[in-house]
């Protein structure tokens, strides 16, 4: 079921976000393609698949999702080419392909993280990308700016950046990823959940609980996968967290342990759906996918 999904899904906020990309200034040309080959080189869509499915959970049309299926897709993009950049990880490969700094150069690769950043918001906020209430717009929006911003993403990195080769404690080694992947993950299920438009409070803050638990499930298996899985499956280098000294769960907890940590992870998101009836499923096979997946 979740081949089909993600692929449909995919399909989806694909279309979308190379509507954005259309028709830029001869003089942008550059800007616009970092951007797009930045964007289109084969992710695994799983932010705007959980905004599609929070919005399905919720009996709504999964279209009425575009919007937020675009913006986390870019908020993640950029921060995939700024985190690949020499003065953060350093990294060559990403799915598969040279980095965007590699494949183009470091201010191509600062600008287009910074012109995805924008559209992320842009498209919020529009009415023509995004044709819901005003208010809903604007929950969206300061969810996902909350989300992405220095009390999210942008401060997990700056933990992460600070904690090269420091021992951190679990507590704090959770604080780090709960912003630096969590935020966005749990945006990702809010700004779907908005876009139904008939979220209950209920409803909202169960779906946060799930979100929270497979938020920090994701890096966990991010963690894992950087020590057991190999290049050519992942995509980006193996073993770099090792290779930059960077604090992570295997590392701190053991392999078996940071194993069982995940599938915990996976059963708290699971119960926190109980209340869902099987339009929730695609949501509930997001969990198991996330902590199942290899690459
Ligand atoms: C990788 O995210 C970066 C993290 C937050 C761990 P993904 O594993 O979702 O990357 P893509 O988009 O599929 O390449
Ligand atoms: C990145 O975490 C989280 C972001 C906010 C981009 P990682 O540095 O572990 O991601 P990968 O392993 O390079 O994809
Ligand atoms: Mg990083
Ligand atoms: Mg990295
Ligand atoms: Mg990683």
């Amino acid at each position: 079921m979740i081949k089909a999904y993600q692929t449909r899904c995919q399909e989806r906020v694909d279309a979308a976000l190379h509507r954005l990309l259309e028709s830029p200034r001869p003089e942008l040309k550059r800007l616009y393609d970092a951007m797009a080959y930045s964007l289109f080189n084969g992710g695994k869509r799983v932010r705007p698949l959980l905004a599609y499915a929070a919005c399905e959970a919720l009996a709504a049309p999964a279209e009425q999702a575009n919007a937020a299926a675009c913006a986390v897709e870019l908020i993640h993009a950029y921060s995939l080419v700024h985190d690949d950049l020499p003065a953060m990880d350093d990294d060559d490969l990403r799915r598969g392909q040279p980095t965007t700094h590699i494949a183009f150069d470091e201010a191509s690769a600062i600008l287009a993280g910074d012109g995805l950043q924008s559209l992320a918001f842009s498209v919020l906020s529009e009415a023509q990308h995004n044709p819901l209430p005003a208010e809903t717009r604007l929950a969206m929006l300061s969810s996902l700016a909350q989300a992405a911003g220095p009390g999210g993403m942008v401060g997990g990195q700056a933990i992460d950046l600070g904690s090269v080769g420091i021992a951190l404690d679990q507590n704090a080694l959770e604080v780090m990823h709960r912003h630096k992947t969590g935020a966005l993950i749990e945006a990702s299920v809010r700004l779907g959940a908005l876009a139904s438009g008939q979220a209950t409070p209920e409803q909202l803050a169960a779906l946060q609980r799930y979100a929270q638990a497979i938020g920090l499930a994701f890096q966990v298996q991010d963690d894992i996968l950087d020590v057991e899985s190999d290049t050519a499956t992942l995509g980006k280098t193996q073993g770099k967290d090792e290779a930059n000294h960077k604090p992570t769960y295997p590392a701190l907890l053991g392999m078996s342990a940071a194993k069982a940590y995940a599938l915990e992870l996976r059963d708290q998101a699971l119960a926190a759906l109980n209340e869902f009836d099987a339009q929730a499923e695609p949501l509930r096979e997001l969990a198991r996918y996330i902590v199942d997946r290899r690459n």
